[in-house]
């Protein structure tokens, strides 16, 4: 691993969801050997690391985000021989792998929580969260993640409940217990020993609970409160986090993406930088723009306008600015819909050009860009038409939410279209063939309806594709990496209101980023001029321009 301390500044992720990439042995699910089939690719398209989505033993409730064994590979992905050959052909291209780390939660069959529900003497008690009442009432009144109260009554021992931040299937560990930590850390040194690069770290702000485990005034008619407000960026996470990285990462020199959601500007500084616990967090501060609340986004559509997600983009940004502080930018993820479908309102403006525009306007800021599978080619949602065909544990329970709450099954299947993390998982599109080139078998969730010319092998072929415009963008981050590193971020102000545009300054040079939000011609307020790096409109030969075209976005250095 290199030297340098900050090596992971210099890193182009893409995030592969291994279920959904890529099947070798025809059982409908991806695998090592479908991702290890699929590298080339990888390579091709510039990128220098990869994040793999949990790929550990798991009952799959929650896809792998809940793990019954971390230092096992899930036999539907293969075998800890197929991850070394992972790792070692990754190596001969020069790409690093990040694992996923999910230590908020084990699975419910995890050995540990077996024994430790079905025995109340057992040690593995305190690696867990177990609370005894005398009422027989559940411990408090929090609502989970994913629906229902944080408190699962432990059979055969009435009065006494687990706790879980996310599903009953999932039991929130007890960071609270040194010896939990401990073996923790251990498996932690594990992979890092086998040579990964890093983790992107999951849910690392639910860590640390109110120890008062105290009721608050219910925030629905369910008479139950989100889990948020009690353990969620509460005090004293940062004591757990630090040791966390004191005791595993900072040994190894790793990189360490942490996944938080609902962090303020300023909580996410204190996360980051020499003295924060990670080497960068995902700023996600636009990535629920659509919705009125993300953990229960069954709640309803926002209808959002471009100066707020032009205040959303630069707001983590700019209280970064002057610091040593580090982001990870991101349009996408396996949590998230499509970001052509979200961002761009109208069907019809759903096209190649807009997939560009979004992605020229996050690639540029600071921060390591992070490309989930798919979105290089403007991979778009799907529209299921039956609620069997979701097959996410968190869209299930938003569904029956809505149902409970008096809408039709027709306006929930709408608002599950819309936002489910399905439309994320559905599997990567290879070829325009029946089943994308993704399985010679039944995928394990229906192919996106919405794919005609979007995947790999028409648009290797085009120019003008949405995946060689990634292409061009990868190599003018590497080609311009020192001012797009260390250069200076200024947000453009005073442009029209469909206008998102900023400037990366180093010593005499600037970088302009111009997008046109809309499907109308924008003038802009100046002349903008010089070396054009990048035009979604295809001509690279003007070096002026007083207008944009609808959902042009160009890239100038000065
Ligand atoms: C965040 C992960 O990205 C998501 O997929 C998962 O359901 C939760 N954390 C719980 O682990
Ligand atoms: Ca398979």
């Amino acid at each position: 691993m290199e030297k340098d301390k900050l090596w992971w500044k210099n890193e182009i992720f893409y995030q592969i969801y291994p279920r959904s990439f890529q099947d070798s042995n025809g059982d409908g699910i991806g695998d090592l050997q479908g991702i290890i089939s699929r590298l080339d690719y990888i390579k091709d398209l510039g990128i220098t690391a990869i994040w793999l989505s949990p790929i550990y033993k798991s009952p799959m409730v929650d896809m792998g985000y809940d793990i019954s064994d971390y230092q096992a590979i899930d036999p539907i992905f293969g075998t800890m021989a197929d991850f070394d050959e992972l790792m070692e052909e990754a190596q001969k291209r020069d790409i690093k792998i990040i694992m996923d780390l999910v230590v908020n939660h084990t699975s419910d069959q995890h050995p540990w929580f077996k024994e430790a529900i079905s025995n109340p003497e057992s040690p593995y008690r305190d690696f867990y969260y177990f609370k005894k009442t005398k009422d027989g009432k559940k411990p408090n009144n929090w609502r989970s993640i994913f629906g229902g109260s944080t408190w699962e009554p432990v059979p055969n021992e009435p009065g006494n409940f687990y706790f879980n931040s996310f599903s009953k299937y999932q039991p929130d560990l007890n960071w609270e217990n040194p010896k939990l930590r401990k073996v923790i850390y251990k498996m932690i040194n594990w992979w890092l020993e086998k040579g990964v690069a890093g983790f992107r770290v999951d849910a690392i702000n639910f860590l640390k609970k109110d120890q008062d485990w105290k009721s608050l005034p219910a925030d629905a008619n369910d008479g139950l409160v989100s889990v948020i407000h009690k353990g969620q960026n509460r005090p004293g996470l940062e004591v757990f986090l630090d040791e966390l990285k004191h005791e595993t990462f900072e040994k190894y020199n790793a990189v360490t993406v942490g996944e938080a959601y609902g962090l303020t500007p300023a909580e996410t500084k204190k996360m980051v930088g020499k003295n924060g616990s990670f080497s960068m967090v995902f700023d996600f501060g636009y990535m629920n723009i659509e919705v009125e609340d993300i953990d229960e986004w069954f709640r309803g559509q926002r209808d959002w306008t471009i100066p707020e997600l032009r205040k959303l983009l630069f707001e983590t940004q700019m209280e970064l600015q002057g610091t040593d502080g580090w982001l990870a930018t991101v349009l996408e993820n396996h949590d998230q819909p499509r970001v052509l479908s979200k961002l761009i309102k109208n069907k019809s403006d759903q096209t190649a050009t807009a997939a560009k525009a979004l992605a020229t306007m996050y690639f540029f800021l600071p921060g390591d860009p992070f490309v989930y599978q798919g979105q290089e080619l403007g991979m778009k949602n799907t529209q299921f038409d039956n609620i069997s065909k979701f097959k996410d544990i968190n869209t299930m329970k938003n569904y029956q939410i809505m149902l409970d709450n008096g809408c039709s099954k027709e306006q929930a299947l709408k608002m599950i279209n819309f936002e489910s993390r399905d439309n994320a998982r559905t599997p990567m599109q290879w070829n325009g063939s029946e089943k994308a080139g993704f399985t010679t078998g039944n995928p394990w969730i229906e192919l996106g309806n919405d794919r005609v010319g979007i995947n790999v092998a028409d648009e290797q072929t085009d120019p003008e594709s949405t995946l060689n415009f990634y292409r061009q963008m990868i190599s003018v981050r590497k080609e311009h990496q020192n001012i797009l590193i260390n250069g200076n971020l200024s947000e453009i102000n005073d442009v029209p209101e469909n206008i998102i545009a900023y400037k990366r300054e180093l010593d005499d040079h600037e970088l302009l980023v111009w997008v046109n939000l809309c499907d109308k011609v924008s003038k802009l307020p100046e002349k903008v001029e010089g070396k054009v790096l990048l035009n979604n409109y295809d001509d690279y030969s003007s070096r002026e321009y007083r207008e944009l075209d609808p959902y042009q976005a160009i890239v100038i250095y000065q």
